[in-house]
């Protein structure tokens, strides 16, 4: 008797997910609901996904459940509506990444305190992905990282479970290009680069990020995909660098950068927009570029604009101390004991966004100087200031600041000198270069103002 020997026909898993993303109703978990994670998540639950949002953070993973937001760049109302409708909801428990269609890592990836890639969190996250891998699932890595990261650290974690990449489960690096706080390029009309380790990878990431998202560009790798967001990062590190530059030489010949700067980009072609300040801060220009100098070394390779880029930007909080000093002088004053009143901490105007900061640096320095500083932020209340041998605070390591509660002309006014580090909108610049006895403006926040009182100096 003849026996008839049938292979069990493989399921087309690509097919499936990507019936299932047309009809926008595979599941989608978002790990890590934080600056990226939480408008992500939110994007995806308005079009009907069922999103779950995967946090260690108990107190963030609580409020999205209560359809509290705490992400400017995500609607408050728009939160409540996908939480109440049953859209989006958030977890603790990583047991739920087996419900999952397609999981989304948007987890931090900071230097560590050596300047070196930190890369436990992506780690961790791959650990818990591989325990709860099954066939059919989409794996994208959003988080920024250096070119390598999805093959050398994530995909050995995946492919250890035995499934087979580019057939039983997916894998991409997808870069987020968020700007936060940029009200004309959303997540929506932001291009979308995606590269797979394999092409189906590719093509079943590009049709799930397409169901949102106006252009998808396909990289043919992780690591193009990963090298072309750390160098966007690293080309506006450079040429931050080199206005900061510009600043130095200006002050210098004694030429207004500012001006300079305005006449230079009236150039319809050639040249791009960049400004001098007192140093860079955020999540990505600080750091981003530091992961790719590091991998870089294991080629023998010396990163040396993305080094010089560094020390120019690093040194911006010790040239706008010395600025003080000089400004300070001119009124007979030093910086010891006089009384300075910083406007503005983050580092960027009109967000509430403290992180790396290069005003913590100034006020550390202006602290360092015997200087009495005070701020106003109407965004961040209190400020932590990392002490360094400080005479008059000796024996304490950090020292909290308090925002002071307005920005009038009576605080302006009892300051030796007014610095503005951010150049936030809703401050009245106009009634603090009247009332202060001297500003230094490190933003250009007082262009408009008419300054011919000579009470303000720019970088
Ligand atoms: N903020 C930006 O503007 C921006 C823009 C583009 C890319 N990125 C990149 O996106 C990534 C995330 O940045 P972010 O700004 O959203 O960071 P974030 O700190 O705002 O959020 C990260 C979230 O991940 C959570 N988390 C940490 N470890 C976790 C773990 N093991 N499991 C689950 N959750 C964990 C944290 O609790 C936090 O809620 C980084 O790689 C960053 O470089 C950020």
């Amino acid at each position: 008797m003849a026996i008839e020997v049938r292979a069990e026909a493989k399921r087309d898993y690509a097919k499936e997910l990507k019936t299932k993303f047309r009809a926008h109703n595979a599941v989608v978990a978002v790990v890590g609901i934080g600056y990226v994670g939480l408008p992500l998540a939110v994007e995806k639950a308005k079009v009907g996904f069922p999103v779950i949002g995967l946090d260690r953070n108990e107190e963030r993973v609580a409020m999205v459940n209560r359809g509290e937001n705490y992400i400017r760049d995500v609607k408050d109302e728009e939160l409540k509506k996908v939480v109440l409708g049953g859209k989006l909801r958030t977890s603790t428990d990583f047991s739920e990444l087996g419900n999952a269609d397609v999981v989304i890592i948007c987890v931090p990836t900071p230097l560590t305190v050596h300047r070196e890639p930190d890369l436990q969190y992506i780690e961790n996250v791959s650990g818990e992905i591989a325990e709860h891998l099954r066939p059919g699932q989409l794996i994208s890595l959003e988080s920024t990282t250096y070119p390598g990261t999805t093959e050398e650290v994530i995909l050995p974690k995946l492919a250890a479970t035995g499934l087979e990449v580019g057939n039983d489960f997916f894998l991409v690096h997808s870069p987020e290009r968020v700007d936060p706080g940029n009200k004309r390029y959303t997540t929506q009309n932001t291009n979308k680069l995606v590269g797979g380790v394999t092409q189906s990878c590719t093509d079943v990431a590009a049709a799930f990020y397409g169901e949102t998202i106006i252009k998808v560009i396909r990289c043919s790798s992780p690591a193009v995909a990963e090298m072309a967001k750390v160098f966007e990062n690293t080309y506006r590190a450079v040429n931050i660098a080199l206005v900061n530059e510009m600043a130095l030489l200006c002050d210098r010949m004694e030429i207004s950068v500012w001006e300079m700067l305005d006449a230079a980009f009236t150039k319809p072609f050639g040249i791009q927009p960049f400004y001098p300040g007192p140093g860079v801060g955020g999540h990505c220009i600080p750091v981003d570029p530091f992961y790719l100098a590091w991998k870089a070394r294991e080629y023998d390779f010396s990163t040396r604009f993305i080094e010089l880029a560094g020390e120019i930007n690093l040194s911006m909080p010790y040239f706008v101390v010395q600025k003080a000093e000089r400004i300070l002088g001119l009124q007979g004053k030093s910086l010891r004991g006089s009384k300075v009143l910083v406007l503005g901490v983050t580092y960027k105007e009109d967000l509430p966004d403290m992180r790396e900061s290069p005003a913590l640096k100034v006020i550390q320095l202006l602290i360092k100087e015997g200087c009495e500083v005070e701020y106003y932020d109407p965004y961040v209340p209190s400020i932590e200031v990392q002490l360094q041998n400080q005479g008059t605070y000796e024996g304490k390591q950090s020292l909290r600041l308090d925002s002071i509660p307005d920005s009038g002309a009576e605080r302006a006014g009892s300051a030796d000198l007014v610095v503005i580090l951010t150049g936030h909108s809703c401050v009245d610049y106009g009634l603090i270069v009247q009332a202060a006895r001297a500003v230094l403006d490190t933003r250009n926040a007082t262009s408009s103002v008419d300054v011919s009182m000579g009470r303000a100096w720019a970088l």
